[in-house]
């Protein structure tokens, strides 16, 4: 049992922000008040110790749930590892992360879902629930068994890393799908504009004569797919959102009341194409969805800002160093994003004014609980103790030792950033302390 004393809560599901006591105990918040008194704890502990902590200075957040990560394991455990990525996950302050499927093999079975929630209980750090894939194989031709696999533990579908290349099988997934309470996610990318492009399709490739992904790949689909939602009344999340015009499309198809949740990964509020340009060789910038422009990051801070962009996800995608070293061309996309998120968009845009903290917490801790149907998310009495400490003034130096997942291709590498969990309870156990 612990009785956190004089932590600034930050609570959206609860409304609630200021400087409360939090007691937790038996994996649940037992109570949450201001001015607790030590009567009221021993009521609640009966005989059990409990350990106190003035909190004074620090922040108590529910733990946060990133809806978007990739675990490599089973087949890539040289990329990442269910223990090594659960690690990094608590580290960086996540309670909760839903793992994609494009591992090897492609989570497309009962048993392989079976397979990584298992294994998740099995390292026992954050709570690990598997995205299944939409098609089999991920080869857009065959639906999975959608039923069977959400009852295996699946919380959501998803091709990630590819998108569904026919209308008509994402349309077959939207329907299908109402019948788990499931969420098909998209990875809106239409292959044949993306062309096998490296990076953003603009006056930057151009300069580095370098092949291009333009905007409309993604908003393309992201059309289609909003429509595809509105006529089969599926329910639709799309992933890592990065063009102005895929945030305009969100935001009208919301007003018409279509089931659409969309999520922004911090590298594309916090860099630009530019950063490519900057950096020679830099393939820890080369992500897909590539970074975009100025015009495109100001556009999706003000879709986080005005909720057309529900989430913060990180797009957690460790790679090795050997494959990065690769030239830029050949090198594989994605940021190792778990352990340096929260900080860095807390320096970058909270400590700057930007983005409030309530946001901050409704986006990756309130609202993915909501739309994916997970428990936690807030603090009310009752909900599981999953919670992160936070100290607004720690500062880390990220370098290769410092992270503990596998993947080191983090743009941030020997760079110092502020604000970290300095505690982290997963079900009232502290799995996690600085
Ligand atoms: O940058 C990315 N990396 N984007 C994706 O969609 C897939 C991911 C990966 O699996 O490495």
């Amino acid at each position: 049992m612990w009785w956190i004393k004089n932590a600034q809560v930050v609570d959206p599901a609860q409304g609630l922000s200021g400087s409360y006591d939090v007691l937790i105990g038996e994996g649940k918040v037992l109570q949450l008040k201001k001015g607790l008194t030590e009567a009221e704890v021993k009521g609640e502990c009966g005989e059990a110790e409990w350990q106190e902590i003035d909190a004074a200075g620090n922040y108590l957040f529910p733990g946060l749930i990133d809806v978007h990560t990739h675990l490599r394991e089973p087949g890539r455990e040289d990329k990442e590892d269910i223990a090594s990525g659960s690690r990094a996950a608590v580290r960086g302050g996540f309670t909760t992360i839903l793992a994609m499927p494009n591992t090897t093999p492609i989570l497309d079975q009962k048993a392989l879902v079976e397979y990584v929630v298992n294994q998740g209980k099995k390292v026992g750090l954050a709570k690990i629930h598997p995205i299944a894939a939409i098609t089999k194989g991920q080869a857009g031709k065959e639906l999975v068994e959608m039923v069977e696999l959400a009852a295996a533990g699946a919380a959501g579908f998803s091709d990630d890393g590819r998108g569904v290349q026919q209308g008509e099988m994402m349309r077959l997934a939207l329907e299908y799908a109402k019948l788990t309470s499931c969420p098909v996610i998209s990875h809106c990318e239409d292959e044949s504009l993306a062309h096998k492009g490296v990076m953003h399709r603009g006056i930057v490739s151009t300069r580095l004569g370098l092949r291009g992904i333009p905007s409309s790949s993604e908003s393309v689909m992201v059309a289609r797919d909003i429509l595809l939602a509105e006529e089969s009344g599926g329910k639709l999340h799309l992933a890592h959102i990065s063009a102005k015009e895929s945030v305009a499309l969100i935001r009208e198809g919301k007003k018409r009341g279509v089931d659409v949740t969309a999520e922004v990964n911090p590298h594309h509020l916090l860099f630009t194409d530019e950063a490519v340009a900057r950096t020679p060789y830099g393939t820890s910038y080369k992500v897909n969805p590539p970074l975009r422009t100025e015009e495109d990051r100001q556009a999706l801070l003000e879709g986080l800002l005005d909720g057309t962009l529900d989430m913060l996800a990180t797009d957690h995608a460790p790679h090795t160093w050997e494959e990065k070293t690769n030239p830029f061309d050949e090198a594989p996309f994605g940021i190792s994003g778990l352990e340096t998120a929260l900080a860095a968009v807390w320096q970058e845009l909270v400590t700057t004014g930007i983005l409030p903290v309530e946001l901050l917490i409704k986006a990756w801790s309130m609202n993915p609980a909501q739309r994916f149907q997970l428990p936690g998310g807030t603090l009310k009495v009752g909900a599981p103790a999953d919670l992160i400490l936070f100290d607004p003034e720690h500062t880390e130096l990220i370098d290769t030792e410092y992270l503990a997942s596998k993947g080191k291709n983090t743009p941030f590498l020997g760079q110092r950033l502020q604000g970290f969990p300095s505690k982290v309870w997963v079900e009232g156990r502290l799995v996690h302390e600085i």
